[in-house]
């Protein structure tokens, strides 16, 4: 067998186990075997890669994965998971830097025609797009740069005649690749247009822009392919560019806005502007011994987390809790909304670690229509995902979003600190209903609490 066939074969080989690899993804029970047949895929790609005898030198290969393993195994093992978006954001970053680079590298050692060279220009512009994009999204996410969209008079012309300078300098870096100005231009008002695209968002769309920015460095891989006429390269990226551009739609749908809304009006500026009614009546505190009576009794309970379960890292002790209530007689399971908490699949993460059964998490389709027969639903951290305003109240930023219903439970107990907000910024009609009752405090020692009560 040839040498090209061979590789060929194993590029296919690679590119079927990804695609396995991302269905698998699709669902928690399988998401790890699914990451494991990716990164075999991934592994036979960079073998079969490194055989290419087309490489010169093997030296500074092997200083690239030492240095970028060592890097990315300090840094995944020490990020907390309240973290994952940011350090996602940074990872997106580094891929569209990676295709820009090699995209530049693929001018030098042959000649490029002309298709080549509009896929080395794509995948230099969309490279450094990606890049700063990212490297802006990890900004806000972190904090190290003010999350509230940044906007300035003019800036929509701005962004205007710069899309116009791109594609006049990427028209001409393609008609003269020996000039070198064309493509410094490109570079730089490349990296411009991300920063500009990135900065009138409000961090609250952090992870919307960052899941899209995932697919843009899919894009870019996918026109570096093409540049040095790697199969592999062009398949993956394909893969990335089309699942982040669908998990962008979800987390879209999941929250009632449409993409554009999400990159063109910072949601932020929308929730201050409010038009919501005011929410009349008094929230009823509860202590944890109290809601311990209620839970002795109860047989069906339903949980629902949040971000603020992330937080307080309180999954170990709710799993606790589940285990008692389960000995006590009760069915438990939990609702699973699929923005909570700060990155998609966060609750689901969060669950596995603790070893809860995959069985007992219920989508929020699944758990609504049945909301009615649980005597009580315990909300723990979770506060924009349970707020019925979205069902109630027209004039709220989030009327239209799809919630879990847990006002139609018997009894609904809300664990958090204070009565402040949540990533939306807008109050909860819920903490005022007559069935609720306010348990104040970190999520953690409140279950705590109740656990020891159970005693
Ligand atoms: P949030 O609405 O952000 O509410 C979290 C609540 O947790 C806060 O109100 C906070 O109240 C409470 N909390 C914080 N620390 C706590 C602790 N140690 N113990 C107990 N409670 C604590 O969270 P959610 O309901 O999960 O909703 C997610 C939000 O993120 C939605 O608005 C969604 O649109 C947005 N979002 C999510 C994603 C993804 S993919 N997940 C993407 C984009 C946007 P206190 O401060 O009073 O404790």
């Amino acid at each position: 067998m040839g040498i090209e066939l061979l590789v060929n074969l194993s590029y296919v080989a690679a590119a079927v186990l990804f695609i396995f690899g991302l269905k698998m993804l699709g669902s928690p029970a399988t998401a790890r075997k699914g990451n494991l047949v990716s990164a075999v895929g991934m592994f036979i790609a960079v073998v079969i890669t490194l055989l290419d005898q087309s490489i010169i030198d093997y030296k500074w290969i092997a200083v690239g994965i030492v240095a970028g393993g060592v890097v990315g195994a300090v840094i995944a093992r020490s990020v907390a998971m309240t973290s994952m978006p940011e350090m996602v954001a940074m990872f997106n970053g580094f891929g569209g830097i990676a295709s820009l680079l090699v995209g530049w590298a693929a001018l030098y050692g042959f000649e490029a025609n002309a298709f080549e060279m509009i896929t080395i220009a794509l995948s230099i512009l969309i490279g450094g797009v990606t890049f700063t994009g990212s490297m802006i999204a990890y900004g806000k996410l972190s904090e190290k740069m003010p999350g509230r969209p940044l906007v300035f008079a003019g800036q929509r012309v701005f962004n205007i005649l710069l899309i116009l300078a791109i594609i006049a300098s990427t028209v001409m870096f393609v008609l003269n690749p020996e000039q070198h100005l064309y493509l410094y231009l490109v570079v730089g008002l490349s990296a411009l247009l991300g920063i500009m695209l990135v900065i009138p968002i409000g961090g609250a769309d952090m992870p919307v822009v960052i899941s899209l920015l995932n697919s843009y460095s899919g894009l870019a891989a996918c026109a570096a392919g093409f540049a040095i006429n790697n199969i592999i390269l062009i398949v993956a990226g394909a893969l990335v560019g089309a699942s982040g551009i669908i998990l962008t739609q979800i987390m879209c749908k999941a929250m009632n806005r449409s993409l554009s809304n999400v990159l063109f009006s910072g949601f932020t500026k929308v929730a201050a502007g409010g038009g919501m009614a005011k929410i009349e009546g008094e929230a009823k505190a509860m202590s944890a011994e109290d809601a311990y009576y209620v839970l002795e009794a109860a047989s069906s309970v339903v949980i629902v987390p949040g971000y603020g379960m992330a937080v307080a890292q309180a999954q170990h002790v709710v799993k606790e809790l589940q285990e008692i209530l389960e000995k006590n007689g009760a069915e438990v399971v939990y609702a699973i909304h699929p923005v909570a908490g700060r990155m998609p699949g966060h609750m689901n993460v969060l669950l596995a670690e603790a070893d809860v059964s995959y069985d007992l998490l219920l989508e929020m389709d699944a758990v609504n229509p049945r909301m009615d027969t649980f005597d009580v639903a315990i909300v723990i951290g979770a506060n924009d995902v349970v707020n019925p305003a979205a069902r109630e109240m027209e004039g709220s930023p989030i009327y239209g979003m799809p919630v879990i219903n847990v006002d139609m439970a018997r009894n609904v107990f809300v664990m958090k600190r204070s009565m402040a907000s949540g990533f939306a910024g807008i109050d909860n009609p819920l903490f005022f209903k007559e069935n609720t009752r306010m348990l104040f405090g970190d999520a953690k020692e409140m279950l705590g609490n109740i656990i020891k009560a159970f005693a």
